[in-house]
């Protein structure tokens, strides 16, 4: 195709950061009323390519041009004026305003006088709400919202500059099912008038089915650029590490034993939570915990936790009677919880590498001068064995892409060496090769006698390190399925847990 049909290209553009040399000739060529994949694992630059065009960065290097003319936004404000808008891997709302005053942060509709518009501003977001059919109340407080309608309303928020190209970065990481689908949605209707879309996205299904176009980035460079219908996982995996991955899933060996954790009709104090939940975590186990989005598989593990508060029933460890009344008791009774919105809750943006890795373990290092060595040894830990991408013990958190966040968060409750490993989708946001590597380490301490629980919305996953998978249905335990009985190669399987997860909705 020549180069007059393209809506944007960017040809050669060179990033550098200190230390890092986060784009080398790194292309996009994105044609109108298509959407356009960008992959790459964790730190490959996809987010970086996005802020240059979007006039967050400035480019070392490269050319720009929309509609064949040459363009540089300097800031995103130019980015919007001139018909691109961009939706952040990272929300950037402020928590204490109102959905619609989030909406027009610093472009206030004003009346006559002067004064803002609140009722145009009331208006006009209700407008585009109803338009894509998103039931979200304009004046409610931003924070009060579940971070997936916070999603929602960043993906309005972009649609409503009218812009011609959209850029959505891992939009879908934490919207339900049925949100992703109302997102599709969405995007066809902007593609079929024209709008070019790129979508950054670690979930091979949803690249596989929604886009037109795929990218692929690796270090910071151009690697393949192929239509969404000759490719296949194993191929984009492929060309994203630069290896053949024919195992998605490393060897089993763990055994499980006695019985580590007896929880019996544990039921949380508030509503919505989990009722009467009684099952064994054994020694060595990697449990599964299945359910559908809202089956409260995240309550159960507060609770057990500490974090939401017990309303009856009783969970003991190796026979001893457990409280966890605060989540610092957890910790100390050998508890870890891995929280499934770890960038919002876990990440100390200003701190360094060593201080997000050692936060949670930090009496280990002793008083009342930190052990430095210690210190260091861990933090190289961590980088080593989650594969973190920086520059450096001492970078900033928050100067890391979004997949090399998480895993220093998730390797920070590895530090702490717990016997219960309570995670909530730990996967998340994190690419094919170091998935392998969590699933590595979640098996390793299985091999070690630990107790692991994991949740997650990714039947291959659980289907594929897990021994037993608890299903989960509207608060309820509706069954226990088991490896070599109930699947495990056995055809089926997947709806036998679909069944039992529909079982009480
Ligand atoms: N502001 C910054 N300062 C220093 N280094 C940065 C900054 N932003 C990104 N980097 C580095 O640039 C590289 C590319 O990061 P980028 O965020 O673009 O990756 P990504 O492909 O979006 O990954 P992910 O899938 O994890 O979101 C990484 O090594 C990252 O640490
Ligand atoms: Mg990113």
């Amino acid at each position: 195709m020549s180069e007059q049909q393209y809506l944007l290209e960017m040809m050669d553009i060179e990033k550098q950061f200190p230390g890092v040399k986060a784009l080398d000739h790194a292309k996009l060529q994105l044609r109108p009323g298509t959407v356009h994949a960008l992959m790459g694992e964790n730190g490959a630059g996809k987010s970086t390519l996005m802020k240059c065009l979007f006039g967050i960065y400035t480019r070392d290097g490269g050319t720009i041009t929309m509609d064949g003319k040459p363009v540089t936004f300097t800031s995103p404000r130019d980015a919007l004026d001139n018909g691109v808008a961009m939706v952040h891997q990272e929300l950037n709302q402020v928590l204490r305003r109102s959905v619609m005053e989030n909406m027009y942060l610093g472009r206030f509709p004003t009346t006559k006088l002067g004064m803002v518009d609140s009722r145009k501003m009331f208006n006009e977001t209700k407008a585009i709400f109803t338009a894509l059919e998103i039931d979200v109340d304009p004046r409610a407080i931003i924070g009060t919202l579940s971070v997936s309608k916070r999603q929602m309303v960043e993906i309005a928020k972009a649609v409503s500059y009218n812009a011609r190209i959209l850029v959505l970065d891992e939009p879908t990481s934490s919207l339900t099912e049925d949100e992703v689908e109302h997102l599709f949605r969405i995007m066809n209707r902007l593609t079929a008038d024209g709008v070019g879309i790129i979508y950054i996205s670690h979930k091979m299904d949803e690249i596989l089915r929604i886009s037109d176009d795929v990218t692929i980035m690796r270090d910071g460079q151009w690697v393949a650029t192929r239509p969404a219908k000759e490719l296949t996982t194993d191929e984009i995996i492929r060309l994203m590490v630069n290896r053949e991955m024919t195992n998605r899933f490393p060897p089993k060996n763990n055994k499980p034993g006695n019985v580590l954790m007896d929880v019996k009709g544990v039921t949380g104090m508030y509503e919505p939570t989990c009722h009467d939940v009684t099952f064994q975590l054994h020694e060595g186990e990697v449990l599964g915990v299945a359910g559908l989005v809202g089956s409260r598989r995240t309550e159960l593990l507060n609770t057990l936790f500490g974090y939401f508060t017990k309303g009856g029933g009783e969970v003991t460890v190796r026979g001893k009677k457990i409280d966890n009344a605060t989540t610092d008791e957890a910790r100390n009774n050998g508890f870890a919880l891995i929280t499934e919105e770890r960038r919002a809750t876990g990440i100390f943006g200003e701190g360094s590498i060593t201080f997000n890795s050692i936060i949670s373990n930090v009496n280990a290092y002793g008083k009342p001068l930190l052990n430095g060595r210690k210190m260091d040894k861990d933090t190289q830990w961590v980088i080593d064995s989650m594969r973190v991408k920086t520059p450096s013990k001492r970078t900033h958190i928050k100067s890391l892409s979004g997949g090399n966040q998480q895993k220093v968060i998730i390797g920070r409750w590895l530090l702490t060496n717990p016997d219960v490993l309570l995670l909530d989708e730990p996967t998340r946001g994190i690419d094919v090769g170091s998935k392998y590597e969590i699933y590595e380490l979640i098996l390793n301490l299985a091999e070690q006698g630990k107790g692991v629980m994991m949740v997650s919305s990714e039947m291959p996953e659980l289907l594929g390190i897990c021994d037993r998978i608890l299903v989960m249905s509207n608060g309820q335990l509706a069954g226990i399925v088991e490896r070599g009985k109930d699947f495990g190669g056995i055809p089926g399987e997947q709806e036998t847990i679909m069944a039992l997860a529909a079982k009480y909705v």
